[in-house]
């Protein structure tokens, strides 16, 4: 199975995640991370833009990637409507690396638990070790499944440009031995299925993902719950900070 942002499913996430919309807290942590410094910041997994426009206006040197191109084309259209420019790659994390180019790398609101198999995961962290500078950094959010119930069903109605969009999102299994999570979301538009976004999840424990952190060579790492918020009492976030 692979996930994939198709059209609708990306009109979706740019209608209700349009860039600089901010997601428990996450948009000021990454301001507070990215504004002190001047190098060369990669997004992986940028999607719509909705963080990179805003470090863009703040001056960040940022770059994004992404395999969706559906995603890529909504995120260049944002860039425009404020004029502004960046570099978009549309590719596949597990196949991108720029050697020793990048002072933070960046993987916010949960695209790393998008990586379909362990391999793919730790192909894309040694990619992320040898496009980073000396001493750069390394910041990736994880989520937890802690509010999945197999079986569960919800369906919401969403308009965008006077199209109703009908989601139904079913979360179809979770496999506790392989830690993963696999939900199937179908929209329609009049009635009609128009496209189904199988959607699965990995995850990972937080000692777990450190050792994982550490055999691929990063260093001096630290995590951080729910961007350091403590009236959250759920695990939403787990953010993991890592050196090169
Ligand atoms: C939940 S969105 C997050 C978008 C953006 N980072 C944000 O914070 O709003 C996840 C994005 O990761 C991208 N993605 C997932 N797997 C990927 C992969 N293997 N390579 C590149 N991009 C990937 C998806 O296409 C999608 O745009």
């Amino acid at each position: 199975m692979e996930n994939h942002y198709k059209k609708i499913s990306s009109l979706l996430y740019n209608s209700t995640k349009p860039p600089g919309t901010d997601i428990d807290g996450d948009l000021n942590f990454y301001k507070s991370q990215l504004l002190p410094i001047e190098g060369k910041v990669l997004e992986a997994g940028v999607g719509n833009g909705r963080l990179l426009i805003p470090l863009l206006k703040y001056k960040v040197d940022i770059t994004g990637i992404d395999k969706s191109q559906e995603m890529i084309d909504i995120c260049k259209e944002n860039l425009k409507k404020e004029n502004l420019q960046a570099n978009l790659i549309c590719d596949d994390l597990e196949n991108y690396k720029e050697k020793n180019t990048y002072e933070y790398i960046i993987v916010p609101n949960a695209s790393f638990n998008l990586l379909e198999t362990r391999q793919k995961a730790l192909k894309t962290l040694e990619n992320f070790y040898d496009s980073l500078i000396d001493n750069g950094t390394l910041i990736i959010d994880l989520i937890m499944p802690i509010e999945f119930r197999s079986g569960s069903f919800h369906e919401y109605v969403h308009e965008i440009e006077d199209k109703k969009i009908l989601v139904k999102n079913l979360s179809k299994e979770i496999n506790w031995v392989e830690q993963y999570t696999i939900n199937q979301i179908d929209y329609f538009i009049n009635d009609k299925l128009q496209e189904t976004q199988e959607f699965k999840l990995s995850w990972y424990g937080t000692k777990e993902f450190c050792d994982i952190l550490s055999s691929k060579g990063f260093k001096d790492g630290l995590f951080l719950i729910n961007y350091g918020n403590k009236t959250n009492l759920n695990i939403k976030t787990i953010t993991f900070i890592f050196k090169k």
